[in-house]
């Protein structure tokens, strides 16, 4: 097999449980090299875990998960911290630094670098606010100083930052308007296009799944219950996928009872 051949990203039985419950259950997943895949699923299918496991944050039970075909389970610290790098992550709950200025968040990784002084860290750190829709003065305030939309386009100019190798996005246009949400699904593209980054996120909004998806892979009880190319995901009569594209409440994935 040659190196382009090579998965980019490549799970095969990872299976996970926490109180002998499995959040994630013999998942099966190849991703090749410049692709977009999305994951879709309810609430606590798994997604975030997944992810989770794959950057090595959670250790799977059992299975092996491969990145360019090396392996990152059981990983030494230092060698992980090296790994890391290649990685922009952009976590569902942002994970940004309440003290820290918002450029000073953007520009995180590159001043612990040390590769850029704080005036030239500043600059592209402005720079990346403005690839998702922020002005500059947006740089000198703290998170707790703007909106929720906010926030979640500055975790996401920080992962975009180095311009890694892999994008992981978690729920990267969750509380946008339509408007920003395909401003932000365009640059998400334009990642994967130009500079050839291999993407995973996870999105609940349609219209954004069929922007960015080259692939979709939907969980149900941490189970794979259909994955196929995205021209797929409205010919497919899978009864998980049609309700979730019809979003309907009838179909197997079953909702909590509501208090009345
Ligand atoms: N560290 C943990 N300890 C215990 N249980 C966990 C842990 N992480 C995840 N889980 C469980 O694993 C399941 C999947 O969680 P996960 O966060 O992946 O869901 P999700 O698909 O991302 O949901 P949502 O769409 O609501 O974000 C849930 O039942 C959750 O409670
Ligand atoms: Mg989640």
């Amino acid at each position: 097999m040659t190196v382009s051949e090579q998965p980019k990203i490549r799970l095969s039985e990872v299976t996970r449980a926490f109180d002998g419950v499995r959040a994630l259950d013999n998942v099966d997943l190849t991703l090749a090299h410049r692709q977009s895949l999305v994951l879709i699923g309810g609430s606590g299918s798994g997604k975030s875990l997944l992810l989770k496991c794959i950057l090595g944050l959670v250790n799977p039970g059992s299975g092996a998960i491969e990145v360019d075909g090396v392996s990152t389970i059981g990983m030494s610290d230092s060698a992980r911290m090296d790994w890391m790098k290649r990685f922009g992550v952009l976590f569902q709950r942002q994970g940004l630094f309440d003290s820290m200025l918002i450029w000073e968040n953007v520009a995180f990784r590159l001043l612990n670098e040390g590769d850029l002084n704080r005036a030239e860290a500043r600059e592209h750190a402005i720079a990346r606010l403005g690839q998702v829709g922020l002005p500059p003065e947006t740089a000198d305030l703290y998170p707790s100083e703007v909106s929720g939309g906010m926030q979640k386009r500055v975790g996401l100019a920080r992962a975009i930052a180095t311009d890694p190798d892999i994008l992981f996005l978690d729920e990267p246009t969750a509380g946008l308007d339509p408007i920003m949400s395909t401003i932000i699904s365009e640059l998400i593209n334009e990642r994967v296009d130009e500079l050839a980054a291999t993407v995973v996120s996870i999105v609940s909004d349609l219209a954004v799944v069929r922007n960015i998806a080259d692939s979709v892979v939907m969980l149900h009880e941490g189970r794979v219950v259909w994955s196929g190319p995205i021209a797929e995901l409205d010919e497919t009569d899978n009864p998980y996928v049609r309700q979730f594209v019809t979003q309907s409440v009838e179909g197997p994935i079953e909702m909590p009872e509501l208090a009345s």
